[in-house]
């Protein structure tokens, strides 16, 4: 780890809400930016931001560290490469920082992708590939999608790729592993080649797309591999992730076509599932990205089953969602082909709040002319409406119900009113349960934590510290305030986010910096309450010592020694000493 002031430098040109803002979705509230803690699981904004000190801290699983301890904890770079990273951001020179490499154990699987994606895309601008052009040309994906999508052609003979590849010295075994040779035959023959981008944006894998009437499965994508792992892949993702941020909002699609037609007008902060699953991994992924969801699957019924599925697990996360449904089993790709961008446009905009989706679906396959089914239907919208936090909504909803089913809005205002009291109960019991988390701190503690704060915002603090001589019976606040002089001493200048830096390398110390970080302290000081806090730190030392003292004397034999002793306590006690 380099404490030095190469990464002092770096770090003073970054700012850590712009890169933990283009991780995590931050708001900003009062002087700091709050976004859900992507170090514990969790649906509620805890961790802040401070643009101040550029620090961030988790007031619930108490997480804390400045941009370089966030990059290597998030993306799991390691310190140099989180400094080459930021460096070259901000300008910065980090030709002299070397990184292992550790990290780069599949850099060659990289390069075969790259490679492949290369070799496809000659195969479809050469001659053999005019009608795999013609067909992208009928479906409207014109040379510029082509292009930036990096979309390619794989040829119909055994083994090109395979003999390429292997022809450059890269191993049979290695295009086996990443899925694309199988021995010494290729997979993918005759197929438009669509490759598929890790978060990074680099190729890790391809879906092969028949282009004529061939019965053969529409599309064949690469098994799972080392460098491409199907759970965690979304279409897009890599570029979406930087547009998020303009919109606002993330749209969420289902196959990569249609992500690749909405681009064609436009509209780039869309990713796809690449069918209707989400998982555990993609939904953490699209975390990261927004909490603020479009989602806009497929027209037809397992479309919106899959809304319907999907909309939940969002509502779980507390993220915002909304749902689009096409219409005439549309999928967005064919919808905007047919209907244009305008079109397409005002069905996002008014893409419905999931509750009311939810509400819709609840209907579809109620078989209205039986009594129960009707009752059923009206009491689970009922029991829907519970979890809405928007009266006016319940009101024309539940009066909607009454008139649509010839009940008294009474009736149904008294059922909602009823399960409404019964979820509020549930809630608060819920609250009673919580512990309430805090750890009781000792005077003294709190004044040396408050003091260490202060050496690390207000230099002057740092050399009334050093004049004062305190005393601290804490080894670890000895050695830290010790520290804090000596950083201090070396380089001229302290800050909060910069020592942070330099005391990673002393890993006894990263607990109690935490500690510090993590607590809530005064923010002004002046000397007279300086000095308060170096009395109360004193008076603790002070009787901590004629403790020990004590006890010395008691179990001392010799009389001289003893009244040594005795005149030492006496000493401390009129605080001579
Ligand atoms: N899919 C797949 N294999 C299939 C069918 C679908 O892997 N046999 C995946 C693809 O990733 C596809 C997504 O599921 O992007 C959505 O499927 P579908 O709606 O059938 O694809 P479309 O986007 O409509 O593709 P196209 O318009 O080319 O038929
Ligand atoms: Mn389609």
């Amino acid at each position: 780890m380099n404490g030095g002031t190469l990464s002092n430098l770096i770090r003073s040109k970054t700012d850590i809400v712009d890169i933990i803002g283009e991780r995590i979705p931050l708001v900003k509230r009062g002087k700091n930016f709050f976004g859900v803690c992507p170090f514990h699981d969790d649906t509620n904004p805890s961790m802040s931001v401070s643009r101040e000190k550029q620090i961030f801290t988790c007031f619930t699983c108490h997480h804390t560290g400045n941009v370089f301890t966030f990059l290597m904890d998030y993306d799991k770079m390691s310190f140099n490469e989180a400094l080459k990273y930021l460096g070259d951001r901000v300008g910065v020179d980090t030709k002299g920082v070397s990184i292992k490499q550790s990290n780069t154990k599949y850099s060659r699987f990289y390069e075969i992708y790259d490679l492949s994606v290369k070799y496809y895309q000659n195969n479809l601008l050469s001659s053999f590939g005019s009608n795999a052009r013609n067909y992208l040309e009928n479906r409207g994906i014109d040379k510029d999608t082509i292009k930036k999508f990096s979309i390619g052609l794989s040829l119909p003979n055994n083994n090109d790729l395979t003999e390429l590849l292997t022809k450059k010295k890269y191993d049979i075994e290695d295009l086996n592993k990443i899925g694309l040779s199988n021995n010494n035959f290729d997979i993918y023959k005759d197929r438009i080649m669509f490759p598929l981008f890790d978060i990074n944006g680099r190729v890790v894998a391809f879906s092969g797309r028949i282009y004529d009437n061939r019965d053969e499965s529409k599309y064949i994508n690469t098994k799972e591999t080392p460098i491409f792992i199907k759970g965690e892949q979304l279409y897009n993702y890599h570029i979406a992730k930087e547009e998020v941020r303009n919109s606002k909002y993330l749209i969420i699609m289902e196959g990569f076509m249609d992500v690749i037609r909405a681009s064609t007008i436009g509209l780039s902060n869309v990713i796809a599932l690449m069918g209707t699953a989400l998982t555990k991994e993609q939904m953490k992924l699209i975390k990261r990205l927004s909490n603020n969801i479009v989602l806009c699957l497929d027209g037809d019924k397992p479309g919106q089953s899959a809304s319907y599925k999907i909309g939940e697990e969002f509502l779980k996360e507390n993220i915002e969602v909304k749902v689009v449904s096409l219409p005439n089993n549309d999928d967005p790709d064919s919808f905007i082909l047919k209907e244009g961008k305008d079109k397409f446009l005002s069905y996002i905009e008014n893409a419905v709040n999931y509750s009311d989706f939810k509400i819709n679906m609840m209907k579809e396959d109620v078989n209205f002319n039986s009594d129960i089914e009707k009752a059923n239907y009206i009491n689970k919208v009922i029991e829907e409406l519970v979890s809405l936090n928007d009266e006016i909504r319940i009101e024309i909803i539940l009066k909607k119900l009454a008139k649509e089913f010839d009940l008294e809005y009474n009736t149904l205002g008294k059922r909602f009113q009823e399960l409404k009291d019964k979820s509020n109960v549930k809630k608060e019991q819920k609250v009673k349960i919580e512990p309430i988390k805090t750890t009781r701190k000792n005077k003294y503690n709190q004044a040396i934590e408050q003091v260490i704060y202060f050496m690390l915002t207000n230099e002057w603090v740092i050399t009334e510290v050093e004049k004062e001589r305190l005393l601290l019976p804490d080894e670890k606040f000895r050695i830290l305030v010790q520290e804090i002089i000596y950083y201090y001493k070396t380089f001229g200048s302290i800050n909060v986010a910069d020592f942070y830096t330099y005391v990673q390398e002393k890993k006894d110390l990263v607990p109690s910096v935490n500690d510090i970080l993590n607590g809530q302290y005064n923010e002004k000081v002046d000397r007279d309450t300086l000095f308060l806090y170096f009395g109360v730190i004193r008076d603790y030392s002070r009787k901590n010592q004629i403790k020990r003292l004590k006890e010395k004397m008691i179990n001392e034999i010799d009389p001289l020694e003893q009244a040594r002793l005795a005149d030492e306590i006496r000493k401390l006690r009129i605080g001579e000493v």
